[in-house]
Formats: structure tokens, sequence, C-alpha cells
């Protein structure tokens, strides 16, 4: 902008302008009419900010479906493709067992192939259920979270205390598999990390949020590292994003050889019962 002329800044000196209103008032309107631009301006930018994170949201959680989806889909597939193939083939290895002679190397071996077919058939069958349990899309969270109790304290040992109050109520499904997901980390991590033959579960509904507890007495650790941005696995950094999406929050009361509790929370406005009472 150029400077004004001198005889302009003579008139300014008299603190009024051409017309005639003091020339105070002017530059305050001026004032007023640019804080009023920059409001809007930041108005429609926290709009712009906002409508990004729902469209963020709306995003994030459609991944999520999609990468459920997929999961019952190789579940299905394992139970189904394999698992059957598996069945058979065991089968065919005890009936051709029982036409050679039962003491023979022969008899033996085949026997041997069909306990080891076996295993396989377990094995295909657990990691199916592991994928996507048909009993949590079947009978719902509580029955799932007793089904995962079970099936760790069969594979690792875990001892695993439910307190669930649900009443085998349904839930909108995205919920119940946010919860079920979180809830099967934390036990992972049990398991993984805690050096712990023992952890409780509890589950319960407010008349505001529902609340999941998961605790164990193993060693501990520091929160803040392992939720740090350089820490090795997302397992934590992804059940606070996860519940994040969905208004939640996670808490981790732990330290160094002093047990570890994550406690969540979900809204109940995104729980809302999806389903008629099971
Ligand atoms: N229950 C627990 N007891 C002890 N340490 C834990 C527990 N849960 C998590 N941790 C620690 O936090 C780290 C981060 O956990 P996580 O994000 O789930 O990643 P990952 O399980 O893949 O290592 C773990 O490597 C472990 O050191
Ligand atoms: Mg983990």
């Amino acid at each position: 902008m150029n400077p004004p002329p001198d005889d302009a800044v003579e008139m300014e000196s008299s603190a009024t302008v051409s017309s005639g209103e003091p020339k105070e008032y002017s530059s305050m309107r001026e004032i007023v009419d640019s804080v009023g631009r920059i409001t809007l301006e930041n108005e429609q930018l926290f709009q712009r900010l906002i409508d990004g994170e729902r469209r963020f949201r709306g995003l994030a959680k459609a991944v999520r479906k999609v990468q459920e989806e997929e999961r019952r889909r190789l579940a299905r597939d394992l139970h189904d493709g394999i698992g059957q193939t598996l069945v058979a083939l065991r089968n065919q290895l005890e009936r051709l067992a029982q036409r050679v002679s039962s003491d023979s190397e022969v008899s033996e071996r085949l026997h041997d192939s069909a306990a080891l077919t076996l295993l396989a058939l377990n094995d295909t069958r657990e990691m199916s259920r592991l994928l996507r349990p048909p009993v949590l899309d079947d009978l719902g969270l509580e029955a799932a979270l007793r089904w995962l109790a079970r099936s760790l304290k069969e594979r690792t040992g875990l001892e695993v205390e439910l307190d669930c109050d649900l009443d085998d109520k349904r839930f909108d499904p995205d919920i119940e598999t946010l919860i079920f997901r979180v809830v099967q980390e934390a036990l992972t991590n049990v398991v993984k990390h805690a050096d712990s033959t023992n952890a409780r579960v509890t589950v319960e509904r407010t008349e505001v949020d529902m609340r999941v507890q998961v605790s164990d007495t193993g060693i501990g650790f520091d929160p803040r590292a392992a939720l740090g941005t350089t820490a090795d696995g997302c397992g934590l950094r992804g059940i606070r994003d996860r519940l994040e999406l969905f208004g939640g929050q996670m808490e981790l009361l732990t330290a160094p050889e002093a047990g570890c509790t994550m406690k969540m929370r979900v809204p109940y406005s995104q729980v809302q019962q999806a389903r008629a009472d099971a």
C-alpha cells in the first residue's frame, strides 16, 4: 500500500474524515468489521473441522466393519473348507488303519497320521473361532465373553473370572464387536506380558454408559511408554482409538510390579439395544 500523501497526514491529525465522522469511530468500525469477519471465518473453519472429524470417524468405522466382515468370511472358509477336508482325511486314515493288521507298522503310522490330522483340525477350528466367534453373532456379547474365558483357560491356562451383568441382552452389533475385541486384546496382553495366571473381567451397564474393566495382578508396566508413538505393537493404542470412534475412552491404571487395570467406557447413546431382548 502506498503511504498517504503529506496533506492526508495533515487531515488525519485533525481527527476527522471527509464524511464528518470522528476518525476514532471510523477505525473502530473497521476493527469491529474485521473482528466480525475473523469470527465468521473461524466458525466456518471450525465447522469444516467438525465435518472432517465426522467423515473420518465414519470412514474409520466403515474400515473396521469391512475388516470384521473379512474375518467372518475367512473364519467360515477355514471352518467349511480346510476344516471339512481335514475331517474327510481323518476318516479315511482311520478306515485304512482298520483294514491293515493291527500290529503292523503301517497301522501304527496310519493311527499316528489320523491323530495328527485331528490336531490340525482342532487348530483350524480354534483359529476360525478366534477370527470371528459365531457365538458373538448368534448369542451376543455375554455368551461370547464366556466362550473367550473358557477358551483362554483351555489354550493358555489363564483363569479368567467374568462378572457380567448384561443378562444375555443384545446390543448394537458394532458395540458387541468393539467390546469383545477390546477384551480379547486386553486378555491376550495378560497372557503375553503380565506373568499372571489370573485375570478379572467386569462388564456393567449404568444409566449413561457401559463400563468394562480388565485387571490382572501381574508385573505391570509404564503406560506412557506403552501408549507412546514409538511403542511396539498397536494393541493398546488400537483399543484407545477404537473406543474413541464410539465416543468412549480408556484409562490405564498400572505401574511396574503393580498389576494392570484397564477401564473402558462407552456412552449409552452408542450402546442402544439394536434387537429385541434375547
Ligand atoms: N497386562 C499387561 N501386563 C504387563 N505389561 C503389559 C500388559 N499389557 C500391555 N503391556 C505392555 O505394553 C506393551 C504394549 O502392549 P500392546 O500395545 O498391546 O502391544 P503388544 O501386545 O503387541 O506388545 C507390551 O509390549 C507390554 O510391554
Ligand atoms: Mg497386545
